[in-house]
């Protein structure tokens, strides 16, 4: 069985790959790129997958038979197109399953809907492709805040809108773990699961960073108003209003929900006491 990666050489994609092959033999795994350079490190066959690129895809989707569509980074209706293009060429090379990388968030009524809803028109364009299927809404990963710490500790602490909502985080190696398995075992076909570890708010995640960095960092709730436009001063208008609208979707309660992470993943998602036990340790030996 071979199965095709795209994005292969994003974090998310290039984990997937590293997943797979503690799976199934390397000559049976083949990454798409639109970048082809930077994922040639991964060690297995990489062919050209730029999602605007019907033809390429579908040349470099022949003898596949599962494909992981990982979601694009574009605009959302521009996204749209481009997954389709992902899926129809999956269908014309002779491609037999799909897997499709969605997100969780809020819906309706936040900045970050509109991304949400383009995710939920990408699933029911893999859901009525004609091929086999499986889906994950992947949650917020955790990653960034880690990397954020020297700001954090610059501003004295995380503000955000997101308030005392909780927030199933993941980590892109817990999903790479649930992608491999879902690629390669039948039992996923049809399903639809959300992926992520359990639920945590800003303050414990502020607790979680103090304890593993020996920071002092405090929680502070701000207003949407108030931090869109300290996000927007950052980040410019679409990213800034884009990441405020992830939050106020956290603060609504629409980041916490029932994680299937177990039957996808075939094992519990990591604790978060296990995942910065393993960062400080990383921090002691380095
Ligand atoms: N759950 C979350 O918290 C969260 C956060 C951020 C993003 N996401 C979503 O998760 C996806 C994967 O995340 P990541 O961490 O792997 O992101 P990443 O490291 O930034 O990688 C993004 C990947 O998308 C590829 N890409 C962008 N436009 C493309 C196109 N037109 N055709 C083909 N490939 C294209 C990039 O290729 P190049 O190497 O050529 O640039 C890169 O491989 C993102 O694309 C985004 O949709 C989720």
């Amino acid at each position: 069985m071979k199965v095709a990666i795209t994005a292969a050489s994003g974090q998310l994609g290039s984990q997937v790959v590293e997943a797979l092959l503690a799976l199934i033999p390397s000559t049976n795994i083949v990454g798409l790129a639109r970048t082809t350079a930077k994922a040639k490190h991964l060690g297995i066959e990489i062919r050209p997958g730029d999602y605007n690129e019907k033809g390429l895809l579908e040349e470099s989707l022949r003898s596949v038979d599962a494909v992981l569509l990982v979601s694009g980074m574009d605009a959302p209706e521009r996204r749209i197109t481009q997954h389709r293009n992902v899926i129809e060429a999956a269908r014309s090379a002779g491609v037999r399953k799909i897997v499709y990388t969605s997100v969780q968030g809020a819906e309706h009524d936040t900045a970050f809907s509109p991304i949400v809803q383009s995710n939920r028109q990408t699933e029911e364009d893999v859901r009525y492709s004609g091929l086999a299927w499986s889906i994950g809404r992947n949650g917020i990963y955790i990653e960034p805040d880690v990397e954020y710490l020297e700001s954090y500790k610059k501003a004295g602490g995380i503000t955000n809108c997101a308030a005392d909502g909780r927030c199933g985080y993941t980590t892109r190696s817990e999903l790479a773990y649930a992608y491999a398995r879902m690629l390669t075992e039948d039992k996923h076909n049809g399903r639809t699961y959300n992926l992520h570890g359990a639920a945590i708010t800003q303050y414990e995640l502020a607790d979680y960073l103090n304890s593993t960095f020996g920071t002092d960092l405090t929680y502070t709730p701000m207003t949407v108003e108030e931090y869109r436009a300290d996000r927007v001063a950052e980040l410019g208008e679409f990213m800034g209003t884009v990441i405020t609208g992830i939050y106020q979707g956290i603060r609504d309660g629409e980041a916490d929900n029932p994680s299937h992470y177990l039957e996808a993943a075939g094992r519990e998602h990591v604790s978060w006491p296990a995942f910065f036990a393993g960062l400080r340790q990383e921090k002691a030996t380095s």
